[in-house]
């Protein structure tokens, strides 16, 4: 038996006994001096996962178990831990530690510059057995870091994180990766005849933005789609006070299609990535775009904005059409896009719409990565309701509420097309936790469909 150290970011949660319904998992025989340790603690060694925490109080058993995989077993764990952490777990094989690792490492609070006494360090050892003591963990380590980098950018408050401020800390993570950084200003987005992202951000004194990142790795081609909209007030028809609260995560979708080029990256897997964040500030003012108006997004197509509080799609309709241009094998779009989709969904499962094979794989590379993803259809009536007298589209119906997140995905449907294998992530719901942490998800920003995506692109590279 010997042990691997990690050096993680903070913790500062209460110490707490936990045991299971069903007991423990018998030890292996390795493990045979836990069976003490769980005895010890009045525990059945049957059946489960177990952590030994010291803590002011002593020695503090852990228990995973009850089903408990071991990423949420980890991250359990990781919240109850105070200072140092060993946690002794049934591991057979390389999977399962870096499962283990990626909850212990994904399960903390997300550190906060507004905070002091946020960022104290916490360490954990994994007992290991000697066959796994080789193991490299710093891919897993970088990406998680990754993800918590992703987590921090999204709960930043609108005063912190404007357009052009996420497009630079987007370069800035992306330093020292074999990506290429192009950002696009104003200027720039109406020579590229961006009018989807041009119009949201017109009523905001801080610019829009489009940023490109390029991955290439070689073979198939991915593009991936994120909403980037810094702060949603719904323009000028205007959210009411309560449903403008948390419209910083607006920008959840652009930040997860950054996570997964990072990834991606990272891994040097062999597929090409091209990510798109689509970036704008939603704010009512005398040069914001009006209920009524018409505005021709990059592909040509004409909408009519009855709703300017229906801004999501009408940047992702630019960064949409932008990557269809590219002809990938596979679009990903995630957004933070509807209200319906939490009224549908609650609020822990992201929903996919689209068509074709990426519609599969990505609930196939949800179902690995433990997140949860949900199918909904793509009802065609639900287009029909957006024609427009004026226009090739309308970006809303006015006084429709019945599938407002299938809507939302049908308007989207307008800008890939008909034979693409595209899926659409309907993220409102679960980009931000407002409840108390479940699995590896903290308070706040989750960073969910990020090792989806970088699932995803694991399958495609094979
Ligand atoms: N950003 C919101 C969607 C949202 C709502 C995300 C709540 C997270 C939590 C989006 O831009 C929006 O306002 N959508 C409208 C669409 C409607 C006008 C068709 C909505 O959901 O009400
Ligand atoms: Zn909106
Ligand atoms: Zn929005």
């Amino acid at each position: 038996m010997t042990s691997i150290s990690l050096a993680i970011s903070p913790s500062k949660s209460q110490l707490a006994m936990r045991y299971s319904d069903s007991g423990f998992e018998s030890p292996a025989a390795d493990f045979a001096p836990n069976k003490e340790v769980l005895t010890q603690f009045g525990a059945k060694p049957t059946n489960a996962a177990c952590a030994k925490v010291p803590g002011p109080k002593g020695l503090t058993l852990v228990v995973g178990g009850n089903g408990l995989n071991l990423r949420d077993f980890g991250a359990v764990v990781r919240r109850e831990a105070v200072g140092e952490l060993t946690v002794l777990a049934h591991l057979t094989n390389q999977v399962e530690l870096e499962e283990l690792v990626e909850g212990l490492l994904l399960g903390g609070k997300t550190p906060t510059r507004f905070k002091k006494g946020s960022s104290e360090a916490v360490s954990f050892e994994i007992v290991v057995p000697a066959e796994l003591m080789t193991a490299d963990l710093t891919k897993v380590q970088q990406i998680c870091a990754q993800i918590v980098a992703i987590r921090e950018l999204i709960n930043l408050p609108a005063n912190e994180l404007w357009p052009d401020k996420l497009a630079q800390e987007a370069k800035q993570l992306a330093t020292g990766l074999p990506i290429e950084v192009e950002i696009w200003d104003e200027q720039k987005l109406e020579q590229e005849r961006c009018g989807g992202i041009l119009s949201v951000g017109k009523g905001s004194v801080r610019p829009p933005r489009l940023v490109k990142l390029s991955y290439h790795g070689g073979g198939k081609h991915i593009a991936l789609v994120g909403k980037g909209i810094t702060f949603d007030t719904g323009g000028l028809s205007l959210k009411p006070a309560e449903g403008m609260v948390g419209m910083k995560y607006d920008m959840a979708g652009s930040a997860t299609v950054l996570g997964a080029i990072l990834g991606i990256a990272t891994l040097g897997l062999k597929v090409n990535v091209t990510a798109y964040m689509c970036l704008a500030e939603n704010m009512p003012s005398g040069s914001a775009t009006r209920p009524g108006d018409v505005i021709t997004i990059r592909n040509g197509k004409t909408v009519e904005v009855l709703n300017t509080d229906a801004e999501g799609r009408l940047v992702l309709a630019d960064g949409l059409s932008l990557a269809t241009e590219q002809n990938p094998d596979h679009i990903v779009d995630v957004a933070t896009l509807t209200g319906a989709a939490r009224i549908a969904l609650g609020d822990r499962y992201a929903g996919v719409m689209g068509y074709g094979e990426a519609v599969k794989l990505s609930l196939e590379a949800a179902g690995r990565a433990n997140e949860l993803l949900w199918e909904m259809p793509l009802p065609p009536e639900l287009r029909t309701i957006l024609d427009s007298e004026l226009a090739d589209i309308a970006n809303v119906k006015i006084g429709n509420r019945a599938g407002g997140m299938m809507v939302g995905a049908q308007f989207l449907a307008d800008f890939v097309s008909k034979d693409a294998s595209w899926a659409h992530l309907d993220i409102a719901g679960p980009a931000n936790n407002d409840a108390a942490p479940y699995g590896v998800i903290p308070k706040g920003a989750s960073g969910v469909m990020i090792r989806t995506l970088i699932g995803f692109a694991q399958r495609v590279a094979q």
